[in-house]
């Protein structure tokens, strides 16, 4: 079943050009985007004031994606936390709420009880999963499903870069049909998302992928790294951190890029190995300038860039490059590298990839 790979989770990093098409298929259109199985009215849609995004692990960090976009198109507040946090903390809650629950499985104790919690208070409550008949799809108001096919490994690969489009997707629905986002204004962001697929493909090539499991050799006997970032670019090294984490036993941290002089600069010593993720245009002389003060203090730091932009000094000999892309999408197609940089670092330690110690794939205890 794993179709000649090694393990699942390189089976699924390699599904992703295929799975980005599934969930755009009927729901993305050259100045539309359509969601036929919702059956949310104009008036329930306007009538909202709030958003929050609940979920956990990695579905969490999709929602930390999600907010910016959500809050361009729908012009409202949103607020992401994690389930085991908002279930906990009598969060405010009306019939002016939204609430956004995402979940691979669609069976998280946290985020059925999250869910549960948020209708009793009479929020409108969306779920998105790729488990269909899963608790959470049978006790949301509206479901978007993934389409992503069944995840074998224990590390989410295809259902994050899934939830991230879907998420993408209804932030341009809602927006439209709330009438703050035209749009067909906007031809250019839906465009960028048809690409994805095709780009996915270029990141996935044996050259691609042994560029990036040469750089992993300088990462397997770290004791600790850091992922740095501003913005989505922030929310892209979270991900990256845990994954790294979960599946070759590195600690690693991830960091708002910015933050690092508040104190934890001062780790930084000869050698101390970072990630840097610069992709978004409004902050990437930010991030560099961050990245010099690692430099300065001889730490080594891999960078993720978006082609094109090389103008990073030349000392800095180590990065990854991803097509060229809007920055808002950045996030989709940072995912692929990072996902490998982690499976060849695990698999180079020896772990056990698809099963990672101590963890679960669906975790149904709170
Ligand atoms: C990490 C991972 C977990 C899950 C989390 C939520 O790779 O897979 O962090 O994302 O347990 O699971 P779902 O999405 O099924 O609710």
């Amino acid at each position: 079943e794993k179709e000649g790979y090694d393990h699942y989770m390189m089976k699924e990093i390699h599904e992703q050009p295929e799975t980005f098409r599934r969930v755009m298929t009927g729901r993305l259109h050259e100045d539309a985007v359509t969601f036929k199985e919702f059956t949310l009215t104009d008036e329930q849609i306007q009538n909202w004031q709030h958003i929050d995004i609940v979920a956990c692990g990695t579905a969490y960090h999709s929602g930390l994606v999600g907010k910016s976009i959500l809050e361009e198109t729908l012009q409202l507040p949103v607020n992401v936390e994690v389930a085991s946090e908002f279930r906990y903390r009598n969060p405010r809650l009306d019939a002016h709420s939204l609430v956004i629950l995402i979940s691979q499985s669609g069976e998280t104790a946290d985020t059925l009880e999250a869910l549960r919690e948020a209708k009793q208070r009479g929020a409108t409550t969306i779920a998105i999963t790729n488990v269909v008949g899963s608790a959470i799809s049978r006790e949301a108001d509206q479901v978007l499903y993934l389409w992503a096919g069944p995840e074998i490994s224990v590390a989410s690969t295809k259902a994050y870069t899934a939830m991230l489009i879907a998420l993408y997707l209804l932030a341009f629905y809602l927006g439209d049909r709330a009438g703050r986002f035209n749009l067909a204004d906007h031809k250019d962001l839906l465009e960028a998302l048809a690409k994805l697929p095709d780009q996915a493909e270029s990141l996935l090539t044996e050259a691609k992928k042994e560029e990036i499991r040469q750089h992993s050799q300088a990462l397997i006997d770290a004791d600790h790294l850091f992922y740095i970032g501003r913005g989505s670019d922030w929310a892209v090294a979270q991900e990256g951190a845990l994954k790294i984490k979960e599946i070759s036993y590195i600690h690693a941290e991830a960091y708002a890029a910015g933050e690092l002089k508040h104190g934890t600069l001062a780790l930084v010593t000869d050698g101390t190995p970072f990630v840097a993720i610069a992709l978004q245009e409004k902050t990437f002389e930010k991030t560099l300038s961050n990245v010099n003060e690692v430099v300065a203090r001889k730490g080594r730091v891999l960078c993720l860039l978006k082609e094109g932009h090389d103008k990073i000094s030349d000392d800095l000999d180590k990065r990854i490059f991803i097509p060229d892309c809007l920055d808002m999408v950045a996030p989709i197609l940072a995912a692929i590298p990072l996902q490998l940089l982690a499976y060849y670092t695990a698999e180079a330690r020896g772990c056990d990839i698809d099963q990672p110690r101590n963890l679960a794939k669906s975790v149904t205890v709170e």
